[in-house]
């Protein structure tokens, strides 16, 4: 097969993890006879240096055309005085809006090998941590009305969470479809004790999940969900729930596998293009160093083979080298601590594209 891909290399860590990623992609091809073209898409605090804008008309263009996108990871100190309009986080914003991707999947799951790295009891984590967090990604409190005013002498900010039904049942089938793939239990998570939003959420889930009568479906509010996370994560088999709450219990789920350097997620909408993307951010402070993990973004690559382009003996394949490169002890410095060799970016990258 021929495919086009996007590559939105980003700032900080971004070209490094993306350069590894892209390598992983190319012994696939080599190894299964596909070919890989690639299109450079530059966004972020980059983009906002050589453009301006931190999502040139031009790459948002070539993100639009291609089968799907590669991303790296935005933003930066250097551009934290933008204007909030024209921040790094903006472009990526826009991006999924644009390309109308409602859903994040986000799993959550221990490597055995790393099991020593996981910061909770190890009675609890022996229970096993294996579950995804679906988030609505374009609508909610991100892209509701921001606006800052003066008010009776002191300034007074507004940001509006809307939801609309049809925003809600389409990302809750996306939910139900996953679970009857795994362990068949939705967790919807809301705040329905006080948020309008929330109690339209709840609503119009339990009415999807009436199309599912084989996936149980249970409701949480965020609060009892944060820490359930941390006190039972056994518990869980398929999280969703609504965009800020998503944003913020997918960071909390990434950490207890104490690997967020290692966890990818996919964002979709209509169709088979997506945005795929490690969870972590641009880590500046490492930057050029040689010493940022690329598991997320390679395992980002392997979640494109499998969800954009059909292709699941080869997303089975770069995730059986990561798993080989782990078991043969390649360690980069953020899961160090769980014993074996420290390597660099390059080095983690060359250890899994050999073993493709
Ligand atoms: C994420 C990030 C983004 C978000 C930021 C960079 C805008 O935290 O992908 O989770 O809040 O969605
Ligand atoms: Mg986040």
């Amino acid at each position: 097969m021929n495919k086009t891909i996007a590559i939105i290399k980003g700032d900080g860590i971004g070209p490094e993890i993306v350069t590894e990623a892209m390598g992983v992609l190319d012994a696939v091809a080599a190894k299964f006879g596909h070919t890989f073209t690639y299109r450079d898409a530059p966004m972020g605090g980059n983009a906002i240096d050589a453009f301006g804008v931190p999502l040139p008309d031009s790459s948002l263009e070539t993100c639009l055309s291609s089968d799907s996108v590669l991303l790296g990871a935005v933003g930066g100190p250097k551009w934290d005085s933008q204007p909030s309009a024209n921040r790094p986080e903006r472009g990526l914003l826009k991006l999924r809006a644009a390309m109308g991707l409602y859903t994040n999947v986000r799993p959550a799951r221990m490597f055995s090998d790393l099991s020593a790295a996981c910061p909770l009891r190890p009675d609890i984590a022996a229970r096993g941590i294996d579950f995804v967090v679906v988030r609505e990604l374009i609508g909610g409190v991100y892209f509701g009305e921001h606006s800052t005013e003066e008010v009776d002498g002191e300034q007074k900010a507004t940001d509006i969470m809307a939801y609309s039904e049809h925003e809600i049942r389409r990302v809750a089938h996306v939910a139900f479809q996953m679970a009857r793939k795994r362990r068949k239990r939705v967790t919807s998570i809301d705040k329905a004790n006080v948020l309008d939003t929330s109690r339209l959420w709840r609503k119009t889930v339990t009415e999807v999940a009436r199309e599912y009568p084989d996936v149980e479906l249970l409701h949480m509010y965020v609060d009892n969900a944060a820490m359930q996370i941390v006190r039972d994560p056994s518990q869980f088999d398929v999280i969703v729930t609504e965009n800020l709450f998503g944003d913020i219990l997918s960071d909390e789920a990434s950490q207890i596998t104490g690997s967020i350097g290692m966890i990818p997620s996919s964002s979709m909408g209509e169709g088979t293009r997506g945005l795929y993307e490690p969870i972590h951010g641009s880590a500046p402070d490492i930057a050029g160093q040689n010493k940022a993990n690329p598991i997320g973004t390679i395992l980002a690559a392997a979640m494109m083979l499998r969800f954009s382009f059909d292709m699941a003996a080869e997303a089975d394949a770069i995730e059986a080298a990561v798993d080989a490169a782990l078991k043969a002890g390649f360690r980069c410095g953020d899961i160090l601590q769980t014993g074996g060799t420290l390597v660099g970016c390059r080095e983690m990258g060359e250890a899994i594209r050999s073993r493709i």
